[in-house]
């Protein structure tokens, strides 16, 4: 990223309100399907709203940005929500920093696309793991370089299993799941046929 990219940035959120703890847009009113526990990634955090909101239920968070003026905004948070998450500053261009090594419990990502970095999401979730995502989509909107085309969520994780896709208005939500391997399973194969009775 552009330097002056960077600056933009902060400047946007230097003058954003201070934010509250919420849980992710995609997760609203569906939160039975948030794992009970464990590690997540917040990837582009921004002020750190849905990083702290996950720490104050418990789990161990990274949370990725690169606006250092976005992530000193989430520490004021989580300070005073009395919650810890591990910030890092780095620009995702060059990928996710090698610190964040998962795997995850929980990766969520929203309002940022960056298809180069699908196939770290998926690899990064643990079994069972769930994946969060929400973009900019080009449905019932006009193309744009930040915004995903028709279907381009649902095409990206061939390995995990969506549980919501859906898109509209101008957004993309994808929420799917890494499934658990059954002790003795061989990945891949169709499930075994049920014993005799
Ligand atoms: C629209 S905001 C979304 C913030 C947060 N996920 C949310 O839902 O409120 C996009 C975020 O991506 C960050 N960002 C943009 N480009 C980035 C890059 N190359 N590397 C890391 N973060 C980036 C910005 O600083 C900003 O916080």
């Amino acid at each position: 990223m552009a330097v002056t990219d960077r600056e933009r940035w902060d400047a946007r959120h230097a003058v954003a309100g201070a934010g509250q703890p919420a849980p992710p847009d995609a997760l609203r009113g569906r939160e039975d399907l948030l794992p009970a526990g464990g590690r997540a990634l917040d990837v582009a955090c921004g002020r750190g709203s849905v990083a702290v909101w996950l720490a104050a239920r418990g789990f161990v968070v990274d949370a990725v940005d690169v606006s250092p003026v976005a992530l000193a905004a989430g520490a004021a948070l989580a300070a005073a929500q009395d919650v810890e998450v591990a910030w890092h500053v780095a620009d995702l261009d060059a990928g996710l920093p090698a610190a964040c090594t998962g795997p995850y419990d929980l990766v969520v990502c929203q309002r940022f696309r960056d298809p180069r970095l699908y196939p770290a999401f998926a690899r990064l979730l643990a079994e069972g793991g769930l994946l969060v995502l929400t973009v900019l989509s080009e449905v019932d909107d006009e193309p744009g370089p930040f915004r995903a085309g028709p279907g381009e969520l649902a095409a990206a994780f061939p390995g995990l299993d969506v549980l919501t896709h859906e898109e509209r208005d101008g957004a993309a939500t994808l929420l799917a799941r890494r499934r658990e391997v059954t002790p003795g399973a061989v990945p891949g194969s169709p499930p075994a046929p049920p014993a005799p009775s």
